[in-house]
């Protein structure tokens, strides 16, 4: 089966996902730990949770379609995304490492929006509606976990000029 973008394979775009979401579920629960803001630790702890289910029903969807999950190599451009944020994490603390940890989260989502929506693209045009309906729940899982990250950036922006501004009037 191709698609229009080329020759991407569905079967091997879900075995990806099965890679990523694999990947997250073993990484996340250290990016959970590092976070100091008791909000933006409790978002990630909700969406460690929706990732399990995204493993899961990657998991039904391959068993759906005789696709064999054995033997898959681990997604690169997910590796690199999280080897880069590991980087960039180490010797920070507190609200210096919060924005390592949600632009690496960002990062993530953003991979995973664009891989879930190509999926559920080459699902439809191979005429799997159900499969496609799951997919494009999960996109949209990502998509609210990706603006809740963008919310906590933000207030993460604001309190650091706070703290500039009154810094600058004992100066
Ligand atoms: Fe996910
Ligand atoms: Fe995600």
């Amino acid at each position: 089966m191709k698609n229009n973008m080329g020759n991407i394979n569905f079967s091997e775009q879900l075995l990806s996902l099965w890679s990523v979401e694999n990947m997250l579920v073993e990484k996340m629960p250290s990016m959970m730990d590092k976070a100091s803001d008791f909000g933006l630790k409790k978002s990630l702890a909700l969406h460690f949770e929706e990732t399990r289910q995204h493993r899961t029903a990657i998991q039904l969807i391959c068993k759906q379609l005789d696709i064999d999950l054995r033997n898959t190599s681990p997604n690169k451009q997910l590796q690199n995304i999280l080897q880069e944020g590991e980087r960039s994490m180490e010797g920070k603390q507190g609200g210096d490492l919060d924005t390592v940890i949600i632009r690496t989260a960002l990062e993530v989502e953003q991979y995973e929006i664009s891989l879930y929506a190509e999926a559920a693209e080459m699902a439809e045009a191979a005429g799997y509606k159900g499969i496609a309906g799951r997919l494009w729940l999960t996109q949209e899982e990502e998509r609210q976990s990706e603006t809740k990250l963008k919310f906590f950036e933000g207030l993460l922006l604001k309190e650091t000029a706070e703290i500039g501004q009154s810094i600058a009037q004992y100066h």
